[in-house]
Formats: C-alpha cells, structure tokens, sequence
C-alpha cells in the first residue's frame, strides 16, 4: 500500500506540472482528491481493513502525502492563474481570426489613374491647380468678362469677405495662370475637383470632376485636337470609340466644338445616361481663343493651340455604366465596393 500511495503521489506531481489552464487543474484535483471517487480518497478509505500498526505506520505516510499534494496544487494554482492573468503564453489557436475589410481606390480615383498614363504616353505633363482661384483666373483671363452671360453657364460658389475669389467652376481656371509661367510648347492635363451652383440631377452634381488640357505650339491644329481625343477614349474604352463634333461656344476658344461619343451605355441605342439620343456629350473643346494668349502675355500670332475639359466624372460613368453621378461622392459603401 505504500508503494501504491508514493505511485500515486508520483502520478499527480507529473500530471499538475503539466497542467497549463485552471479549469484542468480543477478536474485533476476532483480525479485524485475528489471526495466521492477521487483516486488518492480511495486508498485512504481502506485504510481501516488494516492492522492498528499498519494503520499508523501507512496513515502517517498517507497524511503527509496530501499535505504535500496540497501544497503542490496550491502552488500550480498561482502559477496557472497569473499566466492566465498575462495571458502571454496562453493563446488558442483555434479561436477563429478577425476579418478586416480592405479599401481600395475611388473609382474617379482609378479612372484619373488611367487617364493621367494616357496622356502621359502622349508626353502630357500633369498639374493639380487649386480649387479656390480669384475671379480673374476662372473667368476674366477666358475671356469671360464681368457681366457676360457667360458666367451663368458657369455660376459657382463665391467667398464671403473675399470678393476677388471663388470656387472653380472649371478647371479650365488653369489656363492662364499655367501659360504665364511658361514657355510653349505645352502639354498639359489638369485633374481636379470643381464646383457650381447646380441643380442636381442624374447628370449634374454641385461638386463634380474634370480633366483640362490643352497644347500650346506652333501650327497647332483641329486634326491634333480630334486625333488626341480618339486616341484617349479608345485607350479608355478599349475599343475604337465612334466620336462626332458640334459647333459650340465658350469664350475661351474659337471655334469652340462639343465633342461627343457613341453612349458605350446602350451601344447608341438610347438610354437615360444619352437622354435616348444614343450620343453622349463628353468633351468640349475648340482652339485657344487668341484672346487668352494675350491674357497670358504671349506675342500675338505666335502660337496656336487646342483646349478641352473632360467631364471625369462623365467618363467614369460610361466606363462603369453608372447611371447617376450622385452615386459618386455620395459615400455610399454599397455602390463604392463594387469597384
Ligand atoms: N471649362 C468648360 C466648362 O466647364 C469646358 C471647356 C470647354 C473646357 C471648352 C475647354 C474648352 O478647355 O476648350 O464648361
């Protein structure tokens, strides 16, 4: 019976020293100690078939055998209950991990992206320009003095206490005050955020998006014009784009054009993007008005040059099929993770 208790007791150091968490522990102790079958309480509850000597000599042994197990138990518990407490080596594997949704770019933002490699290839350089410009540059340098009614084309956000400034209405704004700090040859895209005083609708938001450009040179030309801008929206599209170009006026330049596409919504057919004309208006654009040169500073009859401003946001549209430019700054996750 001896043996049978220093066993035992050499059973339970083993067990305890590898024991790691306190709901363990707890199912050792009930295992060896438990009142009803625990394994050590079963060995001292036949001590009483044995002799008065042997009851002596083995209860003594047996004593001091579950106070050393106590002891042992007791030290296990502080051990296991402060790495719970840190809780640094104890980690479970098993546990399922945490899922973080990953962003990605703006759909106008890849759509820039695209654009900005285009006419990069075409050897384009890439200005951001400012979204709050004096009056002068966003409409006095185009030719568009005060009390024209051009201006109501192109109403926009005016500055209380800053009577000179405004929020673009276009990014045209860039123009002159570009051409001024330089030298033709230019070729230059301008990317940027512009404001109006608008009605919003499908196709009209007061905060919207476009990409000016224009080249400045000698024996600049219409066919230039017509050829950079087939060559962008087939790079865009990936197909070769039907386009067609309509008289139109800006001030700015003469003679003015509105460059349209065959709508890539509805194939020409019509839909509410075309307003069922099975065209849609995506860039106008005309031959710098000689106005504007002088504006710049530049010596008259010098140089001749081309100008468009792309609806980016309109471009985006065709490209994803989206109907309504709302959607776009409407911050709307449903519509945005779908890019
Ligand atoms: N800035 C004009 C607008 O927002 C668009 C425009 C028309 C830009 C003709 C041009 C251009 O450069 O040549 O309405």
């Amino acid at each position: 019976m001896k043996e049978e208790l220093q066993k035992i007791k050499l059973e339970i150091s083993a067990a305890i020293s590898q024991v790691k968490d306190s709901v363990t522990l707890e199912q050792l102790k009930i295992k060896y100690l438990g009142r009803k079958d625990g394994k050590l309480t079963n060995v001292l509850k036949n001590l009483k078939d044995l002799s008065l000597d042997q009851k002596k000599d083995i209860g003594k042994l047996a004593n001091e055998i579950k106070v050393d197990i106590n002891s042992i138990l007791a030290e296990a518990k502080k051990r296991v209950e402060k790495n719970e407490a840190n809780n640094t080596d104890y980690f479970d594997v098993t546990l399922p991990g945490k899922k973080y949704p990953l962003g990605h770019l703006h759909p106008l933002t890849q759509i820039r992206l695209e654009v900005e490699e285009i006419f990069k290839s075409m050897g384009f350089e890439i200005h951001e320009g400012n979204e709050y410009v004096s009056e002068y540059y966003n409409f006095e340098s185009l030719n568009i003095p005060k009390d024209h009614p051009a201006r109501d084309m192109q109403d926009t956000f005016f500055v209380k206490d800053h009577p000179n400034m405004v929020m673009r209405a276009h990014t045209s704004a860039m123009q002159v005050k570009i051409m001024e700090k330089r030298k033709p040859p230019l070729k230059v895209i301008v990317p940027g955020r512009c404001f109006r005083n608008e009605a919003t609708d499908a196709s009209h938001e007061h905060t919207f998006h476009q990409i000016e450009g224009f080249v400045v040179g000698k024996n600049i030309s219409i066919g230039n014009l017509v050829w950079t801008q087939k060559k962008l929206l087939s790079a865009i599209f990936k197909k070769d784009v039907k386009v067609r170009l309509r008289p139109g006026y800006f001030p700015f330049v003469e003679p003015g054009f509105e460059l349209d596409c065959s709508c890539l919504i509805c194939s020409g057919k019509g839909c509410s993007v075309c307003k069922h004309r099975g065209w849609v208006e995506l860039i106008p654009c005309g031959m710098i008005n000689p106005k504007v040169f002088e504006y710049a500073g530049y010596k008259k009859g010098e140089y001749t040059g081309f100008a468009f401003g792309m609806g980016w946001s309109r471009l985006a549209m065709m490209k994803y099929g989206i109907n309504d430019i709302r959607l776009f700054m409407s911050g709307d996750l449903k519509f945005l993770e779908q890019f």
